[in-house]
């Protein structure tokens, strides 16, 4: 089975670092990447076949999988080169943002797409994913590409193809908004006397620590918030700043904007 991966930056590195951890041998992984300065670093780290574009005599058939990771804007360039060699037996599997399967089955002339929305965890198999499967794909296909997904972390299946834009605004920018928040976190304890470097890992280990939590216990956020929250305490100084200034509306609307631009990606 062949898996060829095209654009990889960041997302792209991410997946190859899941399919080569999960055992996929390097010598059935291609990478192609247009950009030249990336492609000796591409070679050396993964061992794989490294191409600038796609072959013209790469013959993929049954079993095989392309995984587009291009940004959206690059997927018409991207289709186009793949086209050619896009057999009726061949399986895409796109991770782009915004595009839809209608657009992806024009563009390369096949019903085989199924989308998903991984996110930056999958460079440690730790990806929340999302997949949508449409209609006309066999139990065998479904398995090639599920193996790819559930090589990136947990995966989470949708039977409605919107949902995967409402993944990429909750998931796939997920890991942005956690950073933003511990960047806050980590500039209150640098003014307040913590060196860069302590900040940062206390910051880090209180994620941590508050992710454990969760995952070994049945607490929701709200109750876990709740818990650590005593009448008069610290937290509830703070929690009570927050929600004084709307903090939590507009976290949702910064959240509503990423969807609205997943959904007008779909024009682009
Ligand atoms: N980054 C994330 O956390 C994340 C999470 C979920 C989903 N995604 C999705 O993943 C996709 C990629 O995002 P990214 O952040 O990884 O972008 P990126 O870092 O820009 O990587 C895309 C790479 O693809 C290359 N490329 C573009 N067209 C190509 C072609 N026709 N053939 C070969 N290589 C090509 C680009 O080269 P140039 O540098 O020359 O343009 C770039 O190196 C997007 O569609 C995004 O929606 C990203």
């Amino acid at each position: 089975m062949t898996v060829a991966l095209v654009g990889v930056g960041n997302l792209g590195k991410a997946v190859a670092d899941s399919l080569l951890a999960a055992s996929y041998r390097s010598e059935d992984v291609i990478l192609i990447e247009r950009a030249e300065k990336d492609r000796d670093y591409l070679a050396q780290r993964y061992g794989c076949r490294v191409e600038a574009e796609v072959p013209a005599g790469l013959q993929l058939g049954a079993g095989d999988v392309v995984v587009l990771t291009v940004k959206p804007q690059d997927a018409q360039g991207a289709c186009e080169g793949l086209r050619p060699i896009i057999s009726p037996d061949v399986v895409v599997l796109s991770c782009m943002a915004g595009v839809p399967c209608h657009r992806l089955q024009a563009l390369l002339g096949t019903q085989k797409i199924i989308r998903a929305m991984p996110n930056l965890g999958a460079a440690f198999q730790e990806s929340a994913s999302a997949v949508f499967i449409p209609e006309g794909l066999s139990v065998e296909e479904i398995g090639h590409v599920s193996a790819i997904i559930n090589s990136c972390g947990k995966a989470w299946r949708v039977e409605r193809e919107e949902l995967i834009d409402v993944a990429t605004a909750v998931a796939g920018s997920g890991p942005a908004y956690l950073c933003w928040l511990a960047e806050q976190l980590e500039n209150v304890a640098i003014e307040s006397g913590f060196s860069r470097h302590d900040a940062h890992a206390l910051v880090l280990q209180t994620f941590k620590g508050a992710v454990s939590v969760l995952e070994g216990s049945d607490e929701t956020f709200t109750t876990l918030r709740q818990r650590v929250t005593s009448p008069n305490g610290t937290t509830a100084a703070a929690l009570s700043v927050l929600e004084e200034r709307v903090a939590a509306e507009h976290v949702r609307d910064a959240v509503r904007a990423a969807l609205r631009r997943a959904r007008e990606l779909q024009s682009v």
